[in-house]
């Protein structure tokens, strides 16, 4: 992992430090680049949020191979992790590797590991080709997420987010505050619950599962399961949507109570090892996503890269587990965590 995050230094260089703890402090307000909006405080609560949990170590046990798979609408995971949707880091950021090449390295890594990728969307249309391509190419193995578009450009991309053969698709409702693709003439929004149930309603016709990301309420989390949704994603976009936010962490126990465990419910942000991973599960979270160490993973070593840093995460989640008395990441205790009851 040494020489891959090297590499990666040196190409990502312009937009990325590769630092070694990934914590959005040096980055914050680099947009475009890999930073936080703004201060920098919701990517960098992200990161904080989970840093101020600490695991609970318990070895008078008899658990020596923890379980960590799992099933997730329809997709056998090894790992209770996705590589998260991740757009424009090629084309945006001119770093010698081209978009389809990224979303293949991120795509095809992760199927090694043993998990699935998503892939992500956004201006030029390359960044949705690119990532809809490499889907296509795996038979339709990842989920592809396209942003709530205002108009036809929506439906048009669901159409070819389907095509790709997958089996969920998703929507960042949060791009929803992206004001520079509104300024180039490519404008999102928000959705009210029947818009949302209509979106819903269409791609459940062609049998595919829809996942919600973005969400950081228990309100919008119980909207979003009354509209219909497969799962949600508890996520401020890695604190790229809107400055000031909590942690996800710090939320997610409210909206897990929320949904009730009617959908499973995703999280992601500042997830950066298996304790991390851990943290997340313990909080109620089924599966978690992680976003910019894959980058670095996939800029600095390619599809290689990509799943030897899933490798590395699957060692770390197990080690975890064994040390806290955890045998299986389908039913993970809040005890393990220090302070909370279970
Ligand atoms: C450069 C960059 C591009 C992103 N593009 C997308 C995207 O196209 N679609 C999406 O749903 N989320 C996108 N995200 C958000 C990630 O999916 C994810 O929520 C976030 O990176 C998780 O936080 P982490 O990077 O701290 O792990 C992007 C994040 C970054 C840093």
């Amino acid at each position: 992992m040494k020489a891959i995050r090297d590499n990666a230094r040196q190409k990502m260089k312009k937009f990325c430090r590769v630092c070694k703890v990934c914590d959005g402090r040096v980055c914050a307000g680099e947009i475009p680049g890999m930073g936080g909006l703004g201060t920098g405080a919701s990517f960098k609560n992200n990161v904080s949020a989970l840093a101020s949990l600490h695991l609970n170590m318990r070895l008078v046990h008899d658990i020596t191979e923890p379980k960590t798979a799992i099933t997730l609408l329809g997709y056998e995971l090894a790992l209770p992790v996705l590589a998260a949707p991740i757009g424009g880091v090629a084309v945006n950021m001119d770093l010698g590797v081209s978009e389809e090449d990224y979303n293949l390295s991120v795509v095809g890594g992760c199927l090694d590991a043993g998990i699935v990728g998503c892939t992500g969307d956004g201006v030029p249309p390359v960044i949705h080709e690119a990532g809809l391509a490499a889907l296509t190419l795996h038979h339709g193995c990842g989920i592809p997420f396209i942003k709530p578009w205002e108009g036809a450009e929506l439906d048009e991309k669901l159409e070819k987010a389907r095509d790709t053969g997958c089996k969920a698709i998703g929507m960042d409702i949060d791009a929803a505050g992206l004001l520079t693709l509104r300024r180039r003439g490519r404008p999102v929004a928000p959705r009210t619950s029947q818009q949302l149930a209509d979106i819903i309603g269409k791609v459940h016709a062609w049998g595919i599962a829809f996942i919600l990301k973005g969400l950081m309420s228990p309100r919008d989390a119980s909207l979003a399961v009354e509209a219909g949704a497969d799962a949600v994603v508890v996520s401020n976009h890695g604190g790229r949507a809107l400055d000031h936010t909590p942690g996800t962490a710090t939320v997610l126990p409210e909206v897990v109570a929320a949904v009730g465990g009617r959908i499973p419910v995703l999280a992601d942000g500042g997830v950066r090892d298996g304790g991390d991973i851990l943290k997340m599960l313990a909080l109620g979270a089924d599966c978690v996503l992680i976003g910019r160490p894959v980058s670095v993973a996939a800029v600095g070593g390619g599809r290689e890269g990509v799943a030897r840093y899933f490798e590395t995460l699957g060692d770390q989640l197990r080690q975890a587990m064994v040390m806290t008395g955890t045998p299986d990441v389908r039913d993970v205790s809040p005890s393990i965590i220090h302070g909370l009851n279970g």
